[in-house]
């Protein structure tokens, strides 16, 4: 199947077409199954879409307390750190809406019950989404409904990392990742597998520097080289660009 591209004229247009779009997505989950699920990206481009949710008119249309919220990947810092994804996440949304708690899925802290020990967050994590998976995915995450991902200028996505073996990873749903080439350097991150197992995949970049990993993952680069190419959906894979970041492609 292939990827639509989606391409708006700037950074704030893509931010706010995006959050209007993924409130769009959670009613709608919502009038079908009752519940929504939504994996949140860390980076710029991902923050500034939950921060356009929260200042949307239709914001409310969707029922927060019926979202399961999980993320795609975390930096491995202490609790309330101003640089995890999950407080930024916060800060821009979640603690804004009436979310239910226990339908919100961080990713372990450094200082947590596993302290530094990342390959237990990372493994807590897998387990964490097995208790949630459904029987429709053949790996133990639950089904997605929408999976946010942003894309780094050498084509990382997630805390995925072109060359490395977490990138090749094909049966864990989760892992430790060290020595980020992006800081912080520890983190945790889904796989492929989990990825894939989302029935939409959404890629949110914006900016020059994105064009050439945007231009290589949709010309067919190898996971391994380009982490964002492997990530794609099992009903949609969209790719939501400024104008800049699409730049590269073939018009
Ligand atoms: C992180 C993100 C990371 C990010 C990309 C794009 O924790 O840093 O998950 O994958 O989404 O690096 O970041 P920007 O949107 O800021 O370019």
């Amino acid at each position: 199947m292939s990827a639509e591209v989606v391409v708006h004229d700037s950074a704030e247009v893509l931010a706010a077409a995006t959050a209007a779009r993924l409130i769009t997505a959670l009613v709608d989950a919502q009038s079908a199954r009752g519940t929504a699920s939504v994996v949140l990206t860390g980076g710029g481009t991902g923050i500034r879409i939950l921060e356009e949710v929260r200042r949307s008119p239709a914001r409310d249309a969707v029922r927060w307390d019926h979202v399961e919220f999980f993320w795609g990947d975390e930096r491995f810092l202490p609790a309330g750190d101003p640089e995890r994804n999950e407080t930024q996440a916060r800060q821009a949304l979640l603690d804004h809406v009436g979310v239910d708690p226990e339908r919100v899925h961080p990713m372990a802290a450094s200082d947590g019950k596993f302290g530094d020990d990342v390959d237990a967050a990372a493994l807590h994590y897998a387990e964490v989404l097995a208790a949630t998976a459904r029987p429709a995915t053949d790996v133990e995450v639950p089904v997605f409904d929408v999976l946010l991902l942003g894309v780094g200028e050498e084509g990382h996505t997630a805390s995925l990392f072109p060359g490395t073996p977490e990138v090749r990873e094909d049966v864990r749903t989760t892992a430790a990742v060290r020595d980020c080439p992006k800081p912080p350097p520890t983190r945790v991150s889904l796989t492929l597998p989990a990825i894939r197992a989302a029935r939409e995949v959404w890629l949110v970049t914006a900016g020059a520097g994105k064009a050439d990993p945007v231009a290589a993952a949709l010309g067919g680069a190898e996971p391994a080289e380009i982490p964002a190419a492997g990530a794609v959906g099992r009903d949609r894979t969209r790719w939501l660009l400024d104008r800049d970041a699409a730049a590269h492609l073939a018009s």
